[in-house]
């Protein structure tokens, strides 16, 4: 569960963002702690663009983004993955001709931890990952693109980990086994998660809080417990 005293990792106020001058992002304020905070939205209500912007991939129009405190809405992507701020995109997530196992040393390079401790971390979260790490990242299924993608961010060892609709396109075995992940990562290495989805009845399984995203518009904040998938159908079309 949430817990609103636990301390504040992302800050977001009166968030603005979009491109070439299209305003997609109308004005966005929430907060995220020590939590799962899901970000729910249709096709196109604007949570790749979020992320991207929390990422610093995309500039801000307006608003300020906060990082512990830091206000980093005007840093380069790279500095804000060095202060902790991990992100695995919806697609595109690794590099394809490099192997996987060059695909994690790649985001091992950020962090001061040892890259050993850190890779052995990411191959006990995936094992299936191990017998891979030869392979070119571009002949991988989606199922393990995904988790390279996923350990490639870990391996930043992040303080906030933003990702976008990881399980999209997954087998339902791959999309169970990820929420799991999903929820070992938030535990056992107290990782705050922001996690862009679509599937609002798994979603509701892992999320502590959730953000209903609609057109660029944040409808409402509410703690997951308190939801139904029904209940998101009826209010947000979801
Ligand atoms: N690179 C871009 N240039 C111009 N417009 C874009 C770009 N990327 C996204 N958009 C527009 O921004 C809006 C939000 O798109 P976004 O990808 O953020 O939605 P989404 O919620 O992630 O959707 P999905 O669930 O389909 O991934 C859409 O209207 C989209 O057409
Ligand atoms: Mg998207």
């Amino acid at each position: 569960m949430s817990d609103p005293a636990a301390p504040v990792s992302l800050q977001v106020e009166g968030l603005r963002s979009g491109y070439h001058g299209v305003t997609v992002l109308k004005g966005l304020d929430f907060a995220v702690g020590d939590e799962i905070f899901a970000v729910l939205g249709a096709n196109g209500a604007g949570k790749s663009t979020l992320l991207a912007t929390l990422a610093r991939l995309i500039p801000l129009m307006a608003g300020a983004i906060r990082f512990q405190g830091e206000d980093v809405s005007r840093l380069p992507p790279y500095e804000t993955a060095g202060r902790g701020v991990g992100y695995v995109p919806q697609e595109k997530g690794t590099f394809p001709d490099l192997t996987v196992l060059e695909n994690l040393r790649i985001g091992g390079m950020i962090g001061r931890r040892s890259r050993d401790d850190r890779m052995a971390e990411v191959f006990e979260l995936f094992p299936d990952l191990r017998a891979l790490q030869a392979q070119p990242a571009g002949t991988l299924s989606g199922g393990e693109s995904r988790m390279v993608a996923c350990g490639r961010a870990l391996m930043q060892d992040p303080k906030v980990l933003l990702l976008d609709e990881p399980t999209a396109g997954l087998s339902p075995l791959y999309v169970d086994m990820f929420f799991e992940k999903i929820r070992e990562i938030h535990e056992t290495r107290g990782v705050a998660i922001v996690l862009a989805e679509q599937n609002a009845t798994k979603t509701l399984q892992v999320a502590d809080r959730v953000m209903v995203l609609s057109l660029g518009e944040a409808f409402a904040v509410m703690d997951a417990a308190e939801l139904t998938t029904q209940q998101l159908k009826e209010g947000y079309r979801i």
